[in-house]
Formats: structure tokens, sequence, C-alpha cells
């Protein structure tokens, strides 16, 4: 599994949303299409997923046939307009406020998709957030609140999705290009993104047996909140020159005005 799991981050590295939730899905979902799929009696929870990467994963997922638990922070507006979205194509969502760093929180989380969709087959560990402070500079506050969510946040959702995910089913964490590029920058985010790796590499050999695949994808620069006001477009198209697409890729879908990253 270990191979297999490099494998896959390699040839996701830099992918787009849409390849992040095909992996999640691909091998139960009957095809892909433009509309809705008939509904497969399976269900995904995706963390972070009232924008960005997280919500272009839902609302795909939905279009494959799955029902979706959309969970977020503090954006219940533009998590209950993705969970509208996809009730308006036919397909089945709700959405659920769980701080990922809080462990009850996410059992709280994985519970209302339990209730309900009837449980869990497929999750997206992708809540994340990004500071980019030098090593001199980062605060105390600022290192702990990324490692609450990146790390120990990701270590949650996963405890749950160990627990919970049916045989058969698909788990993805969302690392970052950035772990193999290794710049001069972000050496803390990058550390709480190679953990996601770790984490998918033992939790995949934990699960064997169970035919669960478990594994990291590796996204290039996404044109999210998460990268705004992280560098000039010069500095960022020079960070998606490094990977294979070698251009900042967009999730199709509007930027929040008001993020909290
Ligand atoms: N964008 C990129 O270039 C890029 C590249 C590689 C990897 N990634 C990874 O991809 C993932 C998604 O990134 P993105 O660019 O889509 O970010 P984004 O647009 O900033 O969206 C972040 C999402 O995470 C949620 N979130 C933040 N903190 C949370 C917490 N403590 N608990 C629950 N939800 C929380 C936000 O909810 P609210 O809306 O409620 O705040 C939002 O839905 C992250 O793990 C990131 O590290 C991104």
């Amino acid at each position: 599994m270990t191979d297999t799991t490099r494998r896959n981050i390699l040839a996701l590295a830099a992918a787009a949303p849409a390849a992040l939730a095909v992996g999640a899905a691909a091998a139960q979902s009957p095809q892909s299409g433009s509309g809705i799929l008939p509904g497969t009696g399976r269900a995904a929870v995706v963390t972070g997923s009232s924008r960005g990467i997280g919500a272009a994963t839902a609302r795909r997922l939905a279009r494959d046939g799955y029902a979706v638990t959309v969970n977020y922070l503090t954006k219940r507006d533009l998590a209950a307009q993705v969970v509208r979205d996809i009730e308006a194509a036919g397909g089945r969502a709700i959405h659920r406020q769980a701080d990922v760093g809080d462990a009850a929180a996410d059992r709280a989380l994985f519970d209302a998709n339990d209730e309900a969709f009837g449980g869990v087959d497929v999750v997206v560990n992708n809540a994340g957030i990004m500071n980019t402070d030098p090593f001199a500079d980062m605060s105390d506050a600022a290192f702990d609140r990324m490692m609450a969510t990146n790390l120990r946040g990701g270590f949650n959702v996963l405890r749950e999705a160990a627990r919970r995910t049916r045989d058969g089913g698909r788990i993805v964490s969302l690392s970052s290009s950035i772990v193999l590029q290794r710049p001069a920058a972000c050496g803390p985010y990058a550390a709480s993104k190679a953990a996601q790796e770790m984490f998918s590499s033992a939790l995949a050999k934990e699960l064997a047996g169970r035919r669960i695949s478990v594994n990291a994808v590796a996204p290039g620069a996404v044109d999210t909140d998460l990268l705004r006001g992280k560098g000039s477009p010069e500095q960022l198209q020079a960070a998606a020159a490094m990977t294979p697409y070698q251009t900042v890729m967009t999730t199709g879908l509007r930027r929040s005005e008001d993020s909290a990253c």
C-alpha cells in the first residue's frame, strides 16, 4: 500500500479538485457525467467544503451520486449554498459546523452524516489553513492555530474515518506539492501537510484487508482563498511553474469575499 499511496501522491500532484473527487470515488461510481448520477446509496464527508477545493470536491462527489456532508468552520452561508446547489441538481447533502481540531465536534459531524445517510463510504480530509510567516516571525498563536487545524484536525478526521468508513471505501487527505518542492518558505505549513502523507501511508496499512484505499493528494497552486495575500502573482506563478501543470489552477468557483484565512 505504501507504493500505491506514493504513486497516487505523485500522479495526483497538482491535480484539480475534479481529479481529487475522482480519486475518492472512482471505484464506486458507475460513471462520470454532466448531471447528478442516480444515488449510489453511498455517502461522503468532506471537511472544509464550504468553499475552495472542498466545495468543488463535494459538488463533484454529489454529481457522482454520493450523498454529501458539507463541513464548515465559520462560513455557514457558503456551506448552505453548496448544499442548495447539490439539491437543486437532484443530489442529497447536509451541512454541519465543526472545528476539525475539536475531537468532539468531529464525532458529532460524523454522527450527523450517519444519521442522515446511514454511514460513510468516502472521507475527504480537506480542511486546512496556511500561514506563510517565516520562522523568525511566526507567533505561538499562529503556529498553534495552524497545527490545531491541519495536524490535530487531520488526525481527528482520520480517526473518525478509520472507525467509521464502510468496507470498500475511500479516504483521501490533502497534502501539498510544497512537500516535494521543499522551498525556503512555509516550513511549518509544509510540515503539517507532510504529516498527511505519513498519516495516509500508515492508515492504509492499518485498514488493509477491508478494501479501503487511503491516499494523500498533493495539489499545486489552486486559486482559492487560501492563497489570498500569500504572494504576488509572479511569486504564485513561479510556485505553480514547479508543478506538472505549470499554472495556477482554479476550482471553477468564486472566491469568498470575506475569507478568514
Ligand atoms: N489552494 C491551494 O493552492 C492548495 C494547494 C495544496 C493543498 N491545499 C490544501 O487543500 C485544502 C483546501 O484548501 P483550499 O485552498 O480549498 O482552502 P480555502 O479555500 O481557504 O478553504 C478552506 C476550507 O477549510 C475550512 N476550514 C478552515 N479551518 C477549519 C477548521 N478548523 N475546521 C473545519 N473547517 C475548517 C473553511 O471553512 P470556512 O469557510 O467556514 O472558513 C473552508 O471550507 C487545505 O488542506 C490546503 O492545505 C491547497
